[in-house]
Formats: C-alpha cells, structure tokens, sequence
C-alpha cells in the first residue's frame, strides 16, 4: 500500500501537503486569569507546523462555557492577540491551523464559572463525569437548563468566537460537536429533554448544531468551517450511544453535505462496541456514502491504518492525537519509519513546558 497519508490534499477550500492532521487536545497551560494561550503555546504549535493541518486544543467561546482549567479562549481582544502570535509563527514557518470552539456545556464546575451553574439543554447531571480542576477532576453538578434566550446566547457566543478566531488570524474554525459536550448533549435523549423547538423530536434535537453552523457561516465562508462529531461514543462524557442517537446521526450527516464544510471530523468509537448492536464500530465506513464532502477520521490510528482508511476510500484525511505530543515531527517519523516516542500522561495536563514543548524532533 502506498503511503496515501504522506501525499498532497486540495479541494475547494483546502491545500494540504499531507494528509496527517494534529487532532485537537486540551493541554492546560494558560494559567492566566484572561485566558490568553501564552508565548509557550506558540512554540507548541510551531513545533508540529508540519503537519497537514494543526487543529487547536479545545478553545472556549466564552466565560461560561469553560469547564477545564487553563484551557485559553478566544473571545476576548486579548486572547484574539495571544493567538495571532500563535497563527503567525504557524504560518511563517509553513503551517496551517484551524481553532477548536468549545462550550463545554454540563461538564463544568461552578468554581470554574465564578458561582454560576453550567448551563446545559436541560437540568440534567452527567453521571460520573468529572470537570478538571485544581489539578485534579471534581464531579459536574446539576447544571441549569438554559433559557431560550440563553440557547440564543450561546449560539450568538459561536458567532462571536468565528469571527475572534478570524481575527486571529486563523485558517478556520472547528466547531466541536462531539464528546458529550454542549452540541453532542443537545443531540442526545440523554442530556436534552426540552419540551421547545430544541428538543422532542430528532429534527429539534438537531436544530442547536444547524443553528451553530448558520450563525458561524455568517462571519466565515463555508470553507472554513469544520466540524467535529463522534456518533458512536459509548460511555463518554456522560452520553452513550442508543437506538436514537444513531437515527439522530443518519438524520444530520446527510444534511451536513449542502454546508460544503471545509470537512467532517469523525471520532471511532473510543470502546468497544462490539455488544452495542446499534453503534458503528467503523465509523468512516459507515458515514462515507452519505457525506459529500471531505472526511477526517481519528481514533487510534497509527501511519498503516491510517493510510488504509484512506485507501479503502473512506476518509481523505486523518487525525492524529496522542502521537503528536511527544513526536512534534510525526509526519517526518513517518516518512522515514523511525519508530515514535511514547508521551507521558503525568504531564497532558499540567502548566508549563516540561512535556509540552520538551520533545525533541528525531532530526
Ligand atoms: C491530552 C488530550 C486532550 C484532548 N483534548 C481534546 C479536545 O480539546 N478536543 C477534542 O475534540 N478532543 C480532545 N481529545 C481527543 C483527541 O482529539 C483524540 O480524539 C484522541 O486522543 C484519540 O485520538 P488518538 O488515538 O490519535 O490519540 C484529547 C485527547 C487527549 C489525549
């Protein structure tokens, strides 16, 4: 099999050199009262400028939506300047980045929202499910069922955000729609039970996420739009796949072709979901025939499954996360077979750069 992830990706709206993409991932160092990604962060991401595309860590579209400590915003002026820093030395040295918008919605902790309860679909805990914070994870209280003002708000909060990251010099935006957080938990039975437009039915249920992708397609152009959903999460965050959550994804996929998205950003299944007879184990496989458009896969690959899935036509481009924090050079490790370093879990989460931006590239 050729090496499909080490060759060139355009469409319409993308011009990729490669196929490896850096998945999103919350690394916790802005430990500052604003926010603001500092400098360290900027020499982060330069260090993995290579490869296809740099997704950013999971970014807060605004104060309420924070559910994890030092995860930076971008929603304020001074945020939008920490991360035209970031953009500028990305693209200088060659790269391109688009910015993760996350709300975390009921996965968050009032300490992490100055008293405020986390504002959610409706008032419904996440079940052992943990916010992070002091170091450590603390359980996610009942959060308060939004207004219908506030499901406005939050989708105007997504608007804001789009049109901050353009400012900052971003490549384009995307919107995180998976993992149990607040678009995944307005999608699902088991985190939305409004009695309004934004609940009941598959098609209610579905309105928050189109609603997102409007207003953000109204300060951005469609091909700068990304977004990422994970249909078959068993157990994650508080949310499990079931009979009606799949239909609510074969309903939305299709539906998602005519944004002419920049592309579609799946997660497999991060358990086994093998004795889940209504989960997709093989999430790209399944969602290919009904997406027009281009499809990122992630979850567990490595560079022969990743050039496989390409191969078999499934997906076009391929994220990679835990190899990208202690191999900043993935894409060269690739291409030259050398074998990859493992990164240390002690340190995912922690400030400052020790296994941050303290592995070292092989050449
Ligand atoms: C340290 C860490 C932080 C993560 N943070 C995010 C995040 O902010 N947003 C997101 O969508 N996924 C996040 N993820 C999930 C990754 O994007 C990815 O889905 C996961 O690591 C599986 O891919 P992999 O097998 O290539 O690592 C995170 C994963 C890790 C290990």
């Amino acid at each position: 099999m050729s090496d499909l992830l080490l060759t060139h990706f355009q469409s319409a709206a993308l011009d990729l050199p490669n196929r490896v993409c850096m998945a999103p991932m919350t690394r916790g160092r802005a430990d500052n009262p604003g926010h603001v990604p500092p400098e360290l962060e900027v020499e982060y991401y330069t260090q993995r400028a290579t490869a296809g595309l740099l997704i950013t860590e999971g970014t807060h579209i605004s104060p309420r939506a924070n559910g994890w400590e030092n995860v930076p915003g971008i929603y304020t002026p001074e945020q939008v300047a920490g991360w035209r820093k970031v953009t500028d030395s990305v693209h200088k040295a060659g790269g391109r980045i688009f910015c993760q918008l996350w709300h975390q919605g009921r996965i968050s902790h009032p300490d992490l929202l100055g008293g405020e309860l986390p504002l959610a679909p409706s008032a419904m805990t996440a079940k052992g499910v943990n916010a992070y914070l002091r170091g450590g994870y603390v359980p996610s209280p009942v959060p308060q069922a939004a207004s219908l003002d506030e499901v406005h708000g939050m989708i105007g909060e997504f608007r804001h955000a789009a049109k901050c990251a353009a400012e900052a010099g971003f490549d384009g935006v995307e919107i995180h729609g998976a993992n149990g957080y607040l678009v995944n938990q307005f999608l699902s039975g088991q985190s939305n039970q409004r009695t309004d437009e934004y609940g009941g039915t598959i098609e209610n249920k579905a309105r928050f996420l189109f609603e997102v992708l409007d207003a953000v397609g109204e300060v951005l152009p469609a091909g700068r739009i990304a977004l990422r959903l994970s249909p078959s999460m068993n157990d994650m965050q508080g949310i499990t796949i079931d009979p009606e959550l799949n239909a609510t994804f074969d309903y939305l996929v299709p539906k998602l072709s005519r944004y002419g998205l920049a592309y579609l950003h799946f997660l497999n299944p991060m358990k086994p979901v093998d004795d889940v007879p209504w989960a997709v184990a093989d999430v790209a496989k399944h969602y290919r025939p009904m997406y027009e458009g281009t499809l990122m896969i992630n979850s567990g690959f490595n560079f022969e499954s990743g050039n496989k899935v390409i191969a078999d036509g499934f997906a076009d481009l391929v994220s990679f996360g835990r190899p990208f924090i202690a191999n900043p050079d993935l894409v060269s490790r690739f291409r030259s077979g050398k074998k990859l370093a493992e990164g240390d879990k002690e340190t995912f989460y922690t400030p400052g750069a020790e296994g941050y931006t303290t592995y070292p590239s092989a050449s």
